[in-house]
């Protein structure tokens, strides 16, 4: 078993398909070991994407992610990384395969639903940015 860090984006969020993702994902075999809504700040923001600093579209997507609530989830399954972005799919909805929940929810590829950790490095690095230890069940 292995883990991944998820994120229901403020886009999901507010249109209210919460629910429904966190359903989807429990369909699709993941374990949620830890799970929270909360509002990003901007410094957060700029934080966890601070990758994507030199890419045109970092100001906006800052601006979108502390922009409303969001859900964070560290979730458990097997090869848990690869799995999560094969469950949610291309980053542009446009390029997602059916039945994925970019393809199901996104709206565009900036305001795109969810969030997955690339690597089991960055997911270990993103789910202790969200959880203390004593935050996920075991
Ligand atoms: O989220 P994912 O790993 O699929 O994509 P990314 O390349 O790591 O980009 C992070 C996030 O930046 C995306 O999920 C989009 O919300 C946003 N983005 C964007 O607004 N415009 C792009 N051309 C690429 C990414
Ligand atoms: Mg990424």
């Amino acid at each position: 078993m292995s883990r991944t860090f998820a994120m229901i984006k403020p886009d999901a969020v507010q249109a209210g398909n919460a629910g429904k993702i966190i359903a989807h994902l429990q369909d699709a075999g993941f374990r949620v070991l830890g799970m929270k809504l909360t509002q990003i700040s901007r410094q957060q923001a700029e934080k966890f994407y601070e990758v994507h600093a030199a890419r045109p579209f970092y100001g906006e997507l800052v601006e979108f992610m502390s922009s409303g609530p969001s859900v964070v989830l560290a979730l458990e399954s097997d090869n848990a990384v690869t799995k999560w972005r094969e469950t949610i799919g291309a980053t542009d909805p446009a390029e997602a395969a059916e039945g994925t929940i970019r393809k199901l929810y996104a709206e565009s590829k900036g305001k795109n639903a969810v969030h997955g950790s690339d690597s089991d490095e960055n997911a270990a690095i993103e789910i202790a940015f969200f959880f203390s230890g004593t935050e996920l069940v075991g």
